[in-house]
């Protein structure tokens, strides 16, 4: 998120594009005599990659730590949305490197989108670090990391068209036991013009069905209740089926979003499905029946606006214009009255006037999102953006729309909470709350925050809350009776 925009509440932070750094850590095994610090940054989809790359790691002899002062290979998973994502990395990097100063073996890697974008660059030119590693090339790590021990330096940062490290069991970092994510898709195909994410992740590619059900089926079986299904857009997910629509395999048989959401929904009704993030020129009606029949399909729908101008969307080139996407707003409601949904908004695009800025805000009251990400523009590399527009806003106007933007949303915010207040809603318990270890706190189908008294209850269960006040846009209640 930009520096600017307010930070949501931490548990909705998980559904965030992007994160500050944290470190991520699994329980040490004692057969594993080396210690691997990761820090992730950005979108979940990185998140996911850490989760991968433990597990690679793990295979190599690696245990996490949280410490990274007894570290023998820092990695950093970087994200490249925005400017200000690749500063902060820059800064931690610049820390790693005096720490080198005095542990000469402490290896330091760049993984994941600065890792694409930069290459080679952040070898040479900053010699902050001794191992850069795209996001298609995790499985090349324990070669990367030996050939560094062996005195060069390493890179790997080539894209693939197929891998999707179907096979891979990810190591669950930091795991509440309750919620985890799956990737189904990996790259994207599209090119808003102000995304670098094409250019750091490739082309779009599916993931098997087949293991995708057998992730989410593992975690029930191991007390997981809540799956996240990950892709930049899910709704073009598809398999056994080319670009041009033709069936690759007759025998086997063709499945797109809205077949794969039934899927993963049928591995068991007390299994919560989630996903993100949806693309408004892509969603489709059939994808809003699959998540009106299940119920297990939270009702709760990511899809990012951009812009409420349709002359900026085309600058943009996301595909839809504004009256498109108000009428897939409809469709929601009309098929699925009580789902909430939210967005990400740029302020200030290339040559974004007054009056199309305007349009943002008006489009906004108009559908009165529960929650959005907000972020000031910011010019990347490469991008077609960068190649046929001036980046002419100026700060000032940047930071004073993102400053209309995110009071406006402020207060939809928190009508939308005092919507729910007298409501009774089925909560998924997440664990104990931050304010009070007589609290606990989970999500209703909508993905607010409800926090109650811990009762008799725990992680992983499902409870009725009957939502008696909203604090801010978190929800506080008692529970009536078992979910
Ligand atoms: N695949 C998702 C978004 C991925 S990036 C989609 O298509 O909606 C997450 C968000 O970051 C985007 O929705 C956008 O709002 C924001 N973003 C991407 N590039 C940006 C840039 N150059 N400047 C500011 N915000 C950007
Ligand atoms: Fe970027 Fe657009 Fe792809 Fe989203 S859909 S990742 S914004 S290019
Ligand atoms: Fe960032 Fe890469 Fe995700 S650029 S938002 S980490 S896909």
């Amino acid at each position: 998120m930009s520096e600017t925009s307010p930070r949501p509440h931490d548990a909705q932070a998980l559904l965030s594009e992007e994160h500050q750094g944290s470190p991520t850590v699994q329980p040490a095994q004692p057969t594993h005599t080396r210690k691997l610090y990761l820090e992730s940054y950005g979108c979940q989809m990185n998140f996911s990659d850490s989760e991968i790359v433990a597990s690679i790691m793990d295979e190599a002899g690696y245990a996490t730590t949280r410490n990274e002062e007894e570290a023998d290979l820092i990695l950093l998973n970087t994200c490249a949305i925005r400017d200000n994502a690749e500063q902060r990395v820059h800064k931690r990097l610049t820390q790693f490197k005096r720490a080198k100063r005095s542990r000469p073996d402490l290896v330091v890697g760049v993984l994941g989108c600065m890792a694409e974008r930069l290459r080679e660059s952040l070898l040479e030119q900053q010699k902050l670090v001794d191992l850069v590693v795209g996001p298609d090339a995790y499985r090349d790590l324990p070669n990367l990391v030996e050939q560094v021990h062996g005195g060069q330096k390493a890179v790997n940062v080539l894209l693939s068209r197929e891998e999707t490290y179907a096979e891979i069991s990810p190591v669950r970092l930091d795991a509440n036991g309750v919620t985890a994510f799956i990737s189904i898709m990996r790259g994207c195909d599209n090119m808003c013009s102000f995304c670098v994410v094409p250019f750091t992740r490739g082309r779009e590619r599916s993931r098997d069905p087949q293991s995708i059900v057998r992730e989410a089926q593992q975690l029930f079986e191991q007390g997981y209740r809540e799956v996240t299904l990950l892709g930049q857009n899910v709704d073009s997910y598809k398999w056994n089926i080319d670009n041009k629509g033709q069936i690759k395999n007759p025998d086997e048989p063709v499945v797109r979003f809205a077949e794969l959401l039934e899927l993963v929904a049928g591995v068991h009704p007390d299994l919560r499905v989630r996903f993100s993030t949806s693309h408004p020129k892509d969603m489709t009606d059939d994808v809003l029946h699959a998540m009106a029949r299940h119920e297990n399909i939270c009702k709760y729908i990511h899809l990012p606006v951009q812009s409420g101008n349709s002359d900026v969307l085309k600058r943009m080139n996301r595909g839809y214009t504004r009256e498109w996407y108000l009428d897939r707003i409809a469709a929601i409601r009309r098929i699925m009255p009580d789902c909430a949904i939210s967005t990400d908004i740029i302020a200030g695009f290339c040559g974004e006037t007054e009056a199309e800025h305007g349009d943002t805000l008006s489009l906004m009251r108009e559908v009165r999102y529960d929650m959005a990400y907000m972020f000031k523009y910011s010019e990347r590399p490469r991008t077609l953006a960068e190649r046929k527009f001036e980046d002419d806003v100026s700060e000032e106007d940047k930071g004073r729309r993102l400053r209309e933007i995110i009071d406006l949303q402020g207060g939809h915010s928190q009508e939308r909470a005092e919507g729910m207040v007298g409501r009774t809603y089925r909560v998924l318990i997440e664990g104990v709350s931050k304010k009070s270890d007589e609290e606990l706190f989970g999500r209703n189908t909508q993905n607010s925050i409800v926090v109650f008294p811990k009762g008799a209850h725990k992680a992983g269960e499902y409870v009725n809350v009957h939502v008696t006040e909203r604090v801010a846009v978190t929800l506080r209640g008692t529970v009536v009776e078992n979910g």
